[in-house]
């Protein structure tokens, strides 16, 4: 067996990797690189560890990339069948596990698990072989492999048949179902993910309320199998009953923060001065923002958020021509039909607002679809108030990212639904993501705030929004796996 053991210490497994091409005219492939937790987390330990980063080919541009063998040092692409990858993450990750962990489901109606859902399951499990079989090639004896979120939930226990002497971590970046809703998937295939996830020898979440979702789950589905004991201060253990190794996993929570030094330097740059004098024109002399910032994803609650906003011009017709929502909504998943019409229908919204009660010299909706990462900054740094009310969201970066480039505080309505809530809850100003009045109220409440209290709860919601930077997140998940 040793001599099949790859040289790779220390391995990242995630469905989108670092780094995506696409095509040219001329037939070259450019590359485009991304950034957050992980990229810099990689960068922190340092070209001498060795690391790999295993991740799918997502498009025609990537496959072309491992086909001609283009690739980057510590990067390896898989070249899943395009089929098989689509009912994964399409089918079965964003259209199953993403519903059943943010809870999004129309019950009356859906979900419906039928032979194509099945099916489509297969994929799954296909896609998540593929990487443990990729995991399994690339590690050295005795490795570290950190695979990431709902669409690997197979994985860790896959790759510890494959690869029993590994060191295997598991980290969730969404909410964990409550066990109730959890119970929705059938009982074979909520076995399944149970069973793959408690492969590992360690599982992470962002906060506790997910962490102890998910042991709620593990206790009450299989009670024969998993007992929940608590292991330490700061992390709890699943005992693995039925003598199937590990013999435990802990598990433990890392609230990603916000990566302060980068934030604050990259905002000051010329593109986004630029873009701050842009908006300034399109908002008006003189008027506050609500300003939002967000992929067009189900669980952002983005329409609710216009519903909201209109109520508050309703209630509160003083601050007609007097404040501008401020949203930017980044199509994301337009794959899936749902997504689309989400997307088609916040727009519509923003229209109608629009149409109703925009004066001439007033457009009460700022709506930009085109994700331009300097336009976000600049929004964030004019921000009187910024508004994030997601229905359900495993941390939500842009709660802790606001406050820490305000250029002279910001009230931030949140969600008592967003990961982020257990730690800057005390500080914000917090709303029910379902109540649109209740909303309204807390808007009007953000918007009236007197700059002096605004600033100190700026100051406050900064200096806890940085508490974790990204490099420190991913080191310290690292150093529980290993310890
Ligand atoms: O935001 C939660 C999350 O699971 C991230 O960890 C992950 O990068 C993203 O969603 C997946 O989104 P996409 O489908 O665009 O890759």
């Amino acid at each position: 067996m040793a001599s099949t053991h790859g040289a790779h210490g220390i391995l990242v497994a995630s469905n989108r990797g670092p780094i995506t091409y696409q095509t040219q005219d001329d037939g070259s492939l450019h590359a485009k690189r991304g950034g957050g937790g992980l990229v810099s987390g990689l960068s922190a330990i340092g070209p001498d560890a060795d690391a790999l980063w295993v991740c799918a080919a997502l498009g025609d541009g990537d496959r072309e990339a491992v086909r001609r063998g283009v690739g980057e040092d510590g990067v390896r692409m898989l070249d899943i069948d395009a089929e098989v990858h689509a009912d994964a993450y399409n089918g079965i990750a964003n259209s199953v596990l993403w519903f059943v962990h943010h809870m999004l489901y129309q019950t009356p109606l859906e979900p419906v698990f039928d032979a194509e859902f099945r099916r489509q399951w297969d994929a799954y499990r296909a896609y998540n072989r593929a990487f443990a079989e990729a995991l399994a090639e690339e590690a050295a004896e005795g490795a570290s492999v950190l695979v990431q979120d709902y669409h690997l939930c197979l994985v860790p226990g896959l790759l510890r048949a494959l690869r029993p002497d590994l060191r295997i971590g598991h980290f969730s970046h969404t909410p964990w179902a409550p066990v109730d809703y959890f119970r929705m998937l059938p009982d074979d295939i909520r076995a399944e993910l149970l069973d793959g996830m408690l492969g590992a020898d360690r599982l992470a979440f962002l906060t506790w309320r997910w962490a102890t979702a998910f042991l709620d789950c593990a206790a009450e589905i299989a009670p024969e199998r998993y007992r929940v004991t608590p292991a330490s201060e700061a992390s709890r253990s699943v005992e693995h009953l039925d003598g199937a190794a590990p013999a435990r996993t802990l598990v433990g929570v890392h609230g990603l923060g916000a990566d302060a030094e980068f934030l604050r330097a990259r905002s000051h740059e010329a593109d986004v001065e630029e873009r701050i004098v842009a908006l300034r024109e399109e908002i008006g002399e003189g008027r506050r923002t609500i300003v939002r910032v967000d992929r067009t994803e189900l669980s952002k609650n983005i329409v609710r958020g216009m519903l909201a906003y209109r109520q508050l011009l309703d209630d509160r017709p003083e601050w007609r021509e007097r404040v501008v929502h401020v949203a930017f909504a980044y199509p994301s998943r337009q794959d899936l039909a749902i997504y689309r019409d989400y997307t088609a229908e916040v727009q519509r919204v923003a229209d109608e607002i629009n149409s109703s009660y925009g004066t001439p010299g007033w457009t009460p909706v700022v709506l930009h679809v085109k994700d331009d990462f300097a336009r976000s900054l600049a929004a964030y740094r004019l921000a009187d108030v910024a508004l994030v009310n997601p229905i359900r969201d495993g941390m939500n970066l842009v709660a802790k990212e606001v406050p820490v480039v305000s250029d002279e505080g910001c009230v931030l309505v949140l969600s008592r639904e967003a990961g982020a809530y257990e730690e800057l809850g005390e500080d914000a100003v917090s709303v029910n993501p379902y109540d649109i009045v209740g909303t309204a109220r807390a808007l009007h409440e953000a918007l009236a705030m007197q700059p002096g209290e605004r600033a100190e709860r700026t100051k406050r919601l900064a200096a806890a929004a940085t508490a974790l930077p990204p490099a420190q997140w991913f080191l310290d998940q690292l150093h529980a796996l290993e310890a």
